[in-house]
């Protein structure tokens, strides 16, 4: 007896693939994707719908949040399955008549893509049929100056997302290029890094001895220090 094999009928770019290209209409012109934003990060995000209140808390905050995004070299780009007209109606009215917690008169100055054929959002697996067929999920990929995806999360509809979380992700993503570290469970600048795992066991017992400026809990367990000072001085544009 033959068993089928169900394959996916969507793409889902991966931790470490090249982001795929695309053109696309946005609020802010075309846009060509990712290659105009060679030597910035950039985080490509989908939202399930326009004049929608979970993804109206979601814009305002990030827009709210742009700039320190830009500090750390890291540009934002939105995405949904509505036309031009309906992005440029909603985020009119976000800035006309949204206050909510503290932020009001929100403007939206970061490209949102119109994706009405649903192009980019099938490239992207943004549209997960389990959750709907009509509507992308809350997608985002973190994508570095060289155009590679370094990060995926993936929110359902109804969950928005944390803005600290996504910042976290950038910033630690960089400390870890720019010092060739990993960051621990809920790492933030001026934490502990993570120095990676030992090659060899004499290279371990160095460590261990204390021979390089770290603490080794275990041979696989090696941390050391990076002041947030050097770590903000890496990742802030200067
Ligand atoms: C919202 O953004 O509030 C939302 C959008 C689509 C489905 C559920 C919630």
């Amino acid at each position: 007896m033959e068993t089928e094999v169900s394959v996916p009928s969507f793409a889902m770019p991966r931790i470490g693939d090249k982001a795929p290209s695309f053109k696309a209409v946005t609020t802010q012109g075309e846009i060509n994707f990712p290659e105009q934003y060679a030597g910035s990060w950039v985080i490509l995000f989908s939202h399930p719908a326009d004049f929608t209140p979970v993804c109206t808390s979601e814009f305002m905050t990030f827009a709210t949040r742009e700039e320190q995004f830009a500090q750390v070299n890291c540009k934002l780009v939105g995405l949904s399955v509505d036309g031009l007209y309906s992005h440029i109606a909603w985020l009119r009215s976000v800035k006309e008549k949204i206050e909510y917690r503290g932020m009001k008169n929100v403007e939206v100055k970061f490209p949102l893509i119109e994706d009405i054929t649903m192009e980019v959002a099938r490239k992207y697996g943004m549209i997960q049929p389990g959750e709907s067929t009509t509507k992308a999920v809350r997608a985002v990929f973190v994508i570095d100056p060289k155009g590679i995806v370094r990060t995926v999360i993936y929110y359902p509809l109804s969950l928005g997302r944390n803005f600290d979380e996504l910042y976290r992700v950038v910033v630690a993503l960089q400390a870890a290029d720019a010092f060739g570290v990993a960051t621990p469970a809920d790492w933030q600048p001026g934490d502990e890094v993570i120095v990676p795992p030992a090659g060899s066991c004499g290279v371990a017992q160095e460590r261990m001895a204390g021979q390089e400026e770290m603490t080794c809990h275990d041979w696989y367990f090696c941390t050391k220090k990076i002041s947030r000072e050097a770590v903000l001085d890496a990742v802030l544009k200067k």
